[in-house]
């Protein structure tokens, strides 16, 4: 079983954004996958009541509760579990943070947002966790050129001794009208440029992990 927390000092930085879709990536007959709303906002679970269909399954919990939670998943044969966090309760996101394999710091590539990520950064650091810092709601790419906010998010995040994903998630209305709608880009646009985005992101974190190309487990 893989966790990953999505966590963010700051708020609207796209933690429900990328664990929704991010979870629907996992989800598979024979890779069962949980999420988990540690928010008390509910974005995700508001997400999941839209959805037309009942997977990936969705508990609500407290983050003192996930050790006991994260024991029944694994008996019960889940493959993956994702925590969606709240962005200013240092000690849920840091409890999300001690169970997680993985944890996603989204951040939008804007000053207040790149200064967010030191202090989750310090915080995956003192608990000992692997990061994956990802630019999120990003100008679009002219060409093969990523625009100049994101090449300078990337240097700040690397002068914090962190490494940013060398990808990208742009600002694209497809995201929010796919959540909106209970599903995730790759169903409510399949082949879309957002479809494509998220589907490298899920790439990146299983790499992150360790796992192969088509390896499950
Ligand atoms: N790449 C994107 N393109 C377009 N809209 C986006 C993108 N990422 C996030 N948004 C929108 O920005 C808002 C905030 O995103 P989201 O709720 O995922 O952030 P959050 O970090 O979970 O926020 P909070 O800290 O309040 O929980 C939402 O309305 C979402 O639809
Ligand atoms: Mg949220």
């Amino acid at each position: 079983m893989h966790v990953i927390a999505f966590t963010s000092r700051k708020g609207g930085s796209g933690k429900s954004t990328l664990c929704a879709h991010l979870s629907v990536h996992a989800d598979a007959p024979d890779a069962p996958t949980l999420l988990i709303d540690c928010d008390p906002q509910g974005s995700l679970t508001l997400w999941h009541e839209i959805r037309q269909t009942a997977t990936p399954i969705l508990v609500r919990c407290k983050a003192r509760g996930l050790p006991d939670l994260l024991e029944a998943a694994l008996h019960d044969g889940i493959q993956w579990v994702m925590i969606d966090t709240p962005p200013h309760n240092t000690a849920e996101i840091a409890a999300a943070m001690r169970v997680a394999d993985l944890t996603v710091i989204p951040f939008r590539p804007a000053v207040f947002d790149i200064a967010a990520v030191a202090a989750t950064l310090d915080l995956a650091r003192a608990i000992g966790k692997t990061v994956l810092p990802v630019i999120n709601a990003a100008p679009a790419r002219r060409g093969a050129n990523a625009a100049h906010v994101v090449t300078e998010a990337r240097k700040a995040v690397l002068a914090m001794k962190a490494t940013a994903w060398s990808g990208q998630i742009t600002t694209r209305a497809a995201f929010a009208h796919a959540l909106a709608s209970g599903q995730a880009v790759g169903e409510f646009e399949p082949g879309s440029s957002a479809a494509v985005e998220m589907g490298d992101l899920w790439q990146e974190a299983r790499r992150a992990l360790g796992l192969k190309e088509g390896q499950v487990r």
